[in-house]
């Protein structure tokens, strides 16, 4: 990570851009933290790849808060359609006008948390499979340089920069569009998280996918209902909890439950907010000890 954040560093002086892949489910939580900070005013566009899985709306209001910031430009686009890299191009050029005609060109930086589509998009903009793809989070991919003859050269960071999980609901969402490894969380636990969710913001789709008669239950309820709905039980007829979470989490991730996304502007700034307070009552705990201890020793 210290390697990884370093290169960006170096390269962050060279580039005239950076393009920042989030995945559109997940704005907030795919973003990463430690570039928000090294960025400084460097212009940016940042793409919300995926949107063929996220809420068209709420995809729109996300572009619209982003583009609030004046160095930041938003692209939503799905990498695995072959269309999309033209609105990518159009926006770099869009941005540094008469740049890409230069002999540098336009001098791009690419980054992005693991399993965002980054190793997808670079190949759609090349058009050929220069980048490995593949659905397991963390796989550390040598930085190279990718002239796309058109006026714009990517260069491409290790996909090993660390998530936004201080936050613990980032941290699950993350989990939930498999951006971190299955490994790192229980099954049972994402799938309660997307229940609480969903049953609030997206109701009629999980009521529609799993033939619920109601939502007026527990999470736990809910998810029960649906392993009884898809004959995930045990000896005994008991619930086989993980394996009906992973039906669950399976279909979020592959859209089968619908077009949804995570959250929103405004769950971000509650969420930073919370944050916030939970920094400044450690730091308290922390200087407290301190006194604590420097008294303990002095007596
Ligand atoms: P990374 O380099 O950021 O780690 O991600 P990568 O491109 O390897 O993509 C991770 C997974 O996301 C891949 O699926 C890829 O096909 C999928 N993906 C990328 N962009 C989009 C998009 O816009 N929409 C959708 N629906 N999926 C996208 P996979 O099943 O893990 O691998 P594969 O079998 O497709 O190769």
């Amino acid at each position: 990570m210290y390697k990884a954040k370093k290169e960006i560093i170096k390269r962050l002086v060279q580039v005239d851009l950076i393009i920042e892949i989030l995945d559109a489910r997940i704005p907030f939580s795919s973003e990463n933290p430690m570039l928000a900070t090294l960025r400084g005013d460097k212009r940016c566009i940042k793409v919300l790849n995926k949107i063929d899985l996220a809420d068209a709306d709420a995809t729109a209001r996300w572009q619209a808060y982003l583009e609030n910031n004046s160095t930041i430009k938003t692209v939503a686009l799905n990498s695995k359609h072959k269309n999309s890299a033209a609105a990518l191009v159009a926006a770099c050029k869009n941005l540094l006008p008469g740049k890409a005609n230069s002999i540098r060109g336009i001098q791009t930086l690419i980054t992005g948390i693991p399993n965002v589509g980054k190793s997808t998009l670079i190949n759609l903009l090349a058009g050929r499979s220069i980048a490995k793809t593949g659905n397991e989070p963390a796989i550390t991919k040598l930085q190279q340089r990718v002239d796309l003859h058109n006026g714009i050269v990517l260069f491409d960071t290790p996909g090993v920069l660390w998530p936004n999980v201080e936050n613990r609901n980032s941290g699950f969402r993350l989990a939930a569009t498999g951006a971190i490894k299955d490994t790192a969380l229980e099954f049972e636990d994402i799938g309660l998280f997307l229940i609480d969710y969903l049953s609030v913001n997206y109701k009629r789709e999980l009521v529609a996918r799993y033939q619920l008669p109601e939502l007026s239950g527990s999470a736990v309820e809910i998810l029960q209902a649906i392993g009884r709905y898809r004959g995930c039980l045990v000896r005994g007829g008991e619930i086989d909890w993980q394996r009906a979470a992973k039906i669950l989490v399976d279909d979020f991730r592959s859209g089968a439950l619908g077009k949804i996304t995570l959250e929103s502007p405004d769950i971000m700034q509650s969420e930073l907010a919370e944050l916030e307070i939970i920094r400044a009552e450690k730091s308290a705990k922390i200087a407290a000890r301190s006194v604590q201890r420097k008294r303990s020793k002095r007596s």
